[in-house]
Formats: C-alpha cells, sequence, structure tokens
C-alpha cells in the first residue's frame, strides 16, 4: 500500500505535468462543439500560441508565415498545415522541437477547413 509521503510525491509531480500543460496548451481544456471553429476564434489563437513564435514577425522561419488568413491559406491548400501539424510522413513535424498540438485542438483547425477555411 502506498504511504502518506509517496502519495505526496505523485500528486506534485502530477500538479506540475498539469500546471505545464495548462501552460502550454490552454485551449486544450476546452473541446467545444467542432462545428463553431472559426480563424479568428480558435486557429489564430492556437498559431499564435504553439506556431507564430516561429513563422510570426518579419522574417517567419523558412518564409512561412501564419499570422494572418491569406497567409496560411496557402498551407492549407497545399496540405502541409495539416500534415505537418499531423505529424505525416513527407512533412516537416510542427511545431518544430515541441510536443504534437493536443488532438482536440488539432481537430479545431481540422473542423475549421473542413468547413472551408473561411476568414471568420
Ligand atoms: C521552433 C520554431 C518553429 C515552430 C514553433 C514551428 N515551426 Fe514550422 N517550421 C520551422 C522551420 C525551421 C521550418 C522549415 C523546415 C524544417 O526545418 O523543419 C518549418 C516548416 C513548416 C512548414 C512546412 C513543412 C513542410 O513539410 O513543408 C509548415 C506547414 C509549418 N512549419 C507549420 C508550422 C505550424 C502549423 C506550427 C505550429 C503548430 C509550426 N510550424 C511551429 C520552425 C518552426
Amino acid at each position: 500500500m502506498m504511504n502518506k509521503i509517496s502519495l505526496f510525491a505523485l500528486l506534485l509531480l502530477t500538479g506540475c505535468y498539469y500546471d505545464n500543460e495548462a501552460t502550454l496548451y490552454p485551449e486544450s481544456a476546452n473541446c467545444t462543439p467542432l462545428t463553431t471553429s472559426t480563424f479568428s476564434g480558435n486557429v489564430l489563437p492556437l498559431l499564435n500560441n504553439r506556431c507564430n513564435n516561429c513563422h510570426g514577425g518579419n522574417s517567419p522561419s523558412a518564409g512561412i508565415a501564419l499570422n494572418t488568413h491569406t497567409a496560411v491559406m496557402k498551407y492549407v491548400n497545399d496540405g502541409s498545415l495539416m500534415g505537418s501539424i499531423n505529424f505525416s510522413s513527407g512533412y516537416s513535424a510542427m511545431p518544430k522541437n515541441s510536443g504534437k498540438m493536443s488532438a482536440c485542438d488539432i481537430q479545431k483547425i481540422q473542423a475549421w477547413i473542413d468547413a472551408g477555411a473561411l476568414n471568420n
């Protein structure tokens, strides 16, 4: 049977894990109905949070900007946005050198694309 000290240590460890996840993936706790996914409300905040430290600003990594609807559409249309986010073979896994986006967050981006990838 687990004693109180090791239980406490376990709680500390898991508490720490959840703190980090909440910081890294603030959207993941809130998987709202996917039909309501919009560019400004869902997609851009996720890109800003996970991608645009590299793909934003005046000189984005690899010349790939992901900070406006027009810019993002190029990578929606050529398949590399979802290919990279899904870690699909043939694409560079994104976010680079970081954890995969949560399944819920990936679904939000996919739902926005499935609904026509509108500038909404
Ligand atoms: C740490 C910096 C960094 C982060 C964070 C990052 N990228 Fe990238 N991204 C790069 C670099 C550098 C490349 C050029 C290819 C390579 O080096 O892997 C790239 C390439 C890409 C490509 C082209 C991939 C291909 O195979 O054609 C896409 C699309 C992309 N990134 C999207 C994203 C998305 C979406 C996110 C967030 C989920 C993201 N990136 C996060 C640095 C980053």
